[in-house]
């Protein structure tokens, strides 16, 4: 009984993390439901495998954590997560404690939270795929502080970090961790959109060859968009197909998965009344593009969009901006959704510390986020398109946004994610919009009522019966 830490489900990532756990020096006792992955685990751990208790029953598990007892669940998010508490809190002290490290949704991070009363329970989001749990993970923590200090230390140890500052933070109580996880999953489906688009102009658009198109991202990658998913998506353009000798991206069905966490956050959103639409266009971005027949057919039906620009229409320069723009209205909006979900749910979700903690370790890393942090920090209610270093750089940047979605709508190239961005800043910086149309239309057919510009509320138009 002496791990210091208590890891249930061995699946790739629940792997990499006891192997980082072990690697930092403390002690873990591994179970999974099938005794053999777990022997499987333990005999390919190679130099921490003294590090690691293998076992084979929850109870032996158990026996095997020193107290008061911490264990990670690493299961499939959803009911695996109940099933596994319920088997494993019978078995615990009072004082033990259960942290879920799954994507769960955090409406049932709260509701386990509530459930688990004065019994220990966390729920944390770890972000950086494979790599990122077995080399240093972002992890966004929630549940009660005290049970958070307890396991600070492994969670510091094994986390991601920037300069010498670990990326592993503390969000608030009960689902705070999960929700802050579901907005950088949010803000990575919007990233990732954007960045397949401008992909789509270079393709489409410019008839650049991937190799070129993936010199250009890895250009871009040295420079201000200098990112993790600017990177790796360089690294995909240059690929090629073993099999084929093909370039990768040309043996890739065009038809995105998704396994729901995007989605998870902009039905949140619309509850929050949060506007997020770059991050609502890339989740309906990859609903159309399961759609291959009907997209299929519709090319036959309506014949294919023109695509090719003419020549020096758009530069490469141009694109990087247009890139950056939209990025950064992408990221205003899910900081924004952020804000209204702490005032709404009662937390103080801290906004700085959240970009600091996606500055290394998750999918969403990128040099912006510095910049952000300190934006952040200066003003935590303030949309950050409106912070100076921000400000600017839409100032420098928005033209070019409107370049690109302006030659890509003339050539039918679709661009969902940056042209919603680009109508996001749009609407932000005009001050008299449209809505008193819809106003007029509401009180007309449905005595609504509207305010007028010279006073007060309720006023009804002389539509006449
Ligand atoms: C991360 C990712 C990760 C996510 C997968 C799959 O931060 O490491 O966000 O947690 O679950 O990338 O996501 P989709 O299947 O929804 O694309």
């Amino acid at each position: 009984s002496n791990a210091r830490i208590g890891l249930i489900g061995l699946g790739t990532m629940g792997a990499a993390l006891a192997l980082n756990i072990a690697d930092n020096g403390f002690p873990i006792a591994v179970w999974n439901r099938t005794t053999a992955t777990t022997q499987e685990f333990h005999a390919g751990a190679g130099d921490l495998a003294g590090m690691i208790t293998p076992t084979e029953t929850l109870e032996e598990l158990v026996a095997s954590i020193a107290k008061p007892r911490a264990i990670i669940l690493m299961v499939p998010a959803g009911q695996a997560v109940d099933d596994q508490i319920a088997a494993l809190r019978p078995l615990l002290d009072d004082d033990d404690l259960i942290i879920d490290a799954g994507n769960a949704n955090f409406h049932d991070t709260n509701r386990r939270a509530d459930a688990a009363g004065d019994l220990p329970f966390l729920g944390i989001g770890v972000s950086g795929g494979e790599e990122g749990a077995r080399f240093g993970p972002s992890i966004m923590g929630g549940g009660k502080r005290a049970y958070w200090d307890r396991v600070s230390d492994v969670l510091n140890a094994i986390a991601a970090k920037h300069d010498d500052t670990a990326c592993a933070t503390w969000m608030g109580e009960g689902g705070a961790g999960h929700f802050v996880k579901a907005v950088h999953n949010g803000i990575e489906y919007a990233d990732m959109q954007m960045i397949a688009e401008v992909y789509g102009i270079m393709r489409d658009g410019m008839d650049m060859a991937p190799a070129a198109i993936g010199e250009t991202f890895a250009a871009w990658d040295d420079g201000p968009l200098k990112s993790y998913l600017v990177e790796i998506s360089g690294k995909v353009a240059a690929a090629t197909d073993p099999k084929t000798g093909k370039p990768m991206l040309e043996v890739i069905v065009d038809a995105a998965g998704q396994k729901g966490t995007g989605r998870w956050t902009v039905i949140e959103a619309q509850h929050l009344a949060a506007p997020i639409p770059a991050i609502e266009a890339a989740v309906v971005a990859r609903n159309l593009s399961s759609q291959l027949e009907t997209r299929q057919a519709g090319e036959a039906l309506f014949g294919a969009a023109p695509h090719h620009l003419p020549h020096d229409t758009l530069t490469l320069g141009t694109l990087e901006q247009a890139l950056m723009a939209g990025k950064i209205l992408c990221y205003a909006q899910g900081f924004d959704m952020i804000v209204k979900a702490s005032e709404s749910f009662g937390w103080a979700l801290p906004l700085p510390e959240i970009a600091k903690v996606w500055r290394a370790g998750c999918i969403i890393r990128s040099a912006m986020l510095d910049d952000m942090a300190t934006a952040l920090g200066e003003d935590t209610g303030r949309n950050l398109m409106f912070a100076p270093r921000f400000a600017t750089l839409l100032q420098e940047n928005h033209n070019a946004l409107r370049q690109v979605v302006a030659q890509a709508a003339l050539h039918g190239l679709p661009l969902p994610a940056l042209s919603s961005g680009l109508a996001y800043f749009d609407t932000m910086r005009t001050g008299r919009g449209t809505a008193n149309m819809i106003q007029g239309q509401r009180d007309f057919f449905g005595a609504h009522g509207f305010a007028r510009v010279d006073g007060g509320s309720g006023h009804h138009g002389p539509w006449g019966s």
